[in-house]
């Protein structure tokens, strides 16, 4: 899918850990961005639709051999080119300027610096005052200007710290303007989109559905059908509303009850379906043969490759059912499909693999549809609200495909899941009626395969114990342990251990990530 209707920002990628960033930031003001390769960018210009560039950072220096480059004719494209870091200093040396490493140490800049502006600092400083603070990241320095540019403000440091050039709207800056530490960011940026590049914020909820469901048409054409695997998370599900607003009822949603689904997870997706959307909605029970298929089994990889094939296996036999669907309907995000720069692999590029649905082979020919291939999990959530999901599905907390398999340690047995179905239900029912469940970006339970000895009533007790874990995170790469109320874990406690008889125990995780996981395996 492309930009087609909206002018777009095209992002070319230097190696930065902020590109995903600078397009969110692009997106969050209403207009599309898409993240390029430095290899792909012209041909990416030509096929899309775009209004402005703007090149990323990234952690090598412009002058050494194999650093990453552009094709200089990007800059002679009449285009408003916003350069940041590694992008200026590309920038500059592409057009003849000097690039140079610090000559001391005392001269890198990391972290907040003041940012004092210049007389005529240009369009981008708009309503910005001067000095402002702003987030720096930087060995190498510009040392002197191609013709034409003026220098927009310096730092103690660093002497030309922005620069532009007002006739061709190129624009540059040392700092990290996507940055929240950058305190004017957010307003440079919008200079920038708005002002130098003069697009529109046209990029809503609203639009997207209504283009995505014109290009699902197009795509699976009058008869085709798609079979979607449904899980009942924001993805699969935006994904299916969209899919049936395009197509109705030649969408077939498969809901696979594996047995490691939490407490009322089979019937809540049911009912919410059938309620909110007019949706065919099969739902497999695969209870019996992926709980035969772990009997026994002890091992986290070993378990997770199982559940991956059984997976597969029931998939295909439902699809058996359904011979005239030739589509394979999935919720993969743009994170998943973006291609980056290696982090220290310079200009090599490495392509993510995609997700897919627990791993389909590929003899399968179904032909991928995959609207949400161009969206952010907050843009996803955004158009679920728009489309009317309601917030049990759009603020629900992510539920690993294994589900509660990689809960469970050691053995996966009918008992044990359960113990855990009950205890998880009491931790986050609590969770959630405190309203903290907000704030949270997990919070589940965990059984351990090992019993303690308990006292209740007058008797000695010999059970499992219970883990609870709950993480705050932005987007599970890190992530750290959250800080519950302590009436509230005492009435956690108090509830598991009563209503619960296999558990005599409940402890707290208080482990980040790193360096542990968020799972347990
Ligand atoms: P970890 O445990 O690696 O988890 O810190 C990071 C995030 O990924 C989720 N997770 C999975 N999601 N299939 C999924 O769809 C999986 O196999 C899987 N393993 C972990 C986990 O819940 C957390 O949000």
């Amino acid at each position: 899918m492309e930009t087609r209707n909206h002018k777009g920002v095209l992002i070319v990628d230097f190696g930065t850990q902020y590109c995903q960033l600078i397009a969110r930031r692009v997106r969050e003001q209403g207009i599309f961005s898409r993240i390029t390769v430095p290899g792909k960018a012209l041909e990416a210009l030509e096929e899309g639709n775009y209004g402005a560039i703007i090149l990323s950072g990234g952690p090598q220096s412009v002058y050494e051999e194999g650093a990453p480059s552009l094709d200089r004719e990007i800059l002679d494209k009449g285009l408003p080119i916003l350069g940041i870091c590694y992008g200026m200093q590309w920038t500059v040396q592409a057009l003849g300027g000097v690039v140079a490493p610090a000559a001391a140490k005392a001269a890198r800049e990391y972290g907040h610096a003041e940012l004092r502006l210049s007389e005529a600092p240009g369009p981008l400083f708009d309503g910005v005052e001067s000095p402002t603070r702003v987030w720096m990241s930087h060995g190498d320095h510009v040392e002197s200007l191609p013709s034409g540019f003026a220098v927009s403000g310096s730092t103690d440091t660093c002497e030309i710290a922005a620069a532009y050039h007002q006739a061709n709207r190129i624009y540059l800056l040392q700092f990290h303007p996507e940055v929240s530490h950058s305190l004017d960011g957010q307003v440079i940026l919008r200079n920038f989109l708005f002002g130098a590049a003069g697009l529109h914020a046209d990029w809503t909820p609203g639009s997207i559905v209504e283009e995505t469901v014109a290009e699902l048409r197009e795509q699976i054409g009058e008869e085709g059908e798609v079979i979607l695997g449904l899980s009942g998370g924001v993805d699969s599900s935006v994904a299916a509303v969209l899919i049936q607003k395009a197509i109705g009822r030649r969408l077939h949603c498969i809901f696979v009850d594996n047995g490691l689904l939490r407490h009322g997870e089979r019937e809540g997706v049911e009912k919410l379906f059938a309620r909110n959307f007019d949706m065919d909605l099969h739902v497999v029970d695969a209870r019996e043969r992926f709980l035969g298929e772990l009997a026994g089994v002890t091992d986290p990889e070993q378990k997770r490759k199982i559940i991956g094939r059984v997976f597969v296996e029931v998939f295909e036999k439902a699809k058996q059912k359904l011979p005239k669907a030739r589509f394979l309907g999935q919720g993969t995000l743009y994170p998943d499909v973006i291609e980056s720069v290696a982090a220290h692999g310079g200009a090599t590029s490495v392509i993510k693999s995609h997700h897919n649905v627990g791993g389909l082979p590929e003899e399968m020919e179904m032909e991928l549809v995959e609207p949400l291939r161009t969206l952010f999990k907050d843009e996803v959530r955004a158009i679920g609200r728009s489309l009317g999901l309601p917030p049990e599905v759009i603020d629900r907390q992510p539920f690993p495909g294994p589900g509660l398999a990689v809960r469970i340690l050691g053995e996966i047995t009918e008992e044990r899941c359960e113990i855990l179905r009950q205890a998880d239900h009491i931790f986050t029912s609590e969770v959630e009626a405190e309203g903290l469940h907000k704030g949270l970006w997990q919070y589940f339970a965990v059984l351990l395969p090992v019993r303690s000895v308990g006292v209740m009533g007058d008797a000695r007790t010999y059970e499992f114990p219970i883990v609870l874990r709950a993480v705050e995170s932005q987007d599970a790469m890190t992530a750290d342990w959250a800080f519950l109320p302590q009436e509230l874990l005492r009435r956690v406690s108090n509830r598991i251990i009563n209503e619960v008889p296999q558990v005599n125990r409940v402890t707290l995780d208080i482990t980040s990530k790193p360096p542990g996981t968020i799972e347990w395996e």
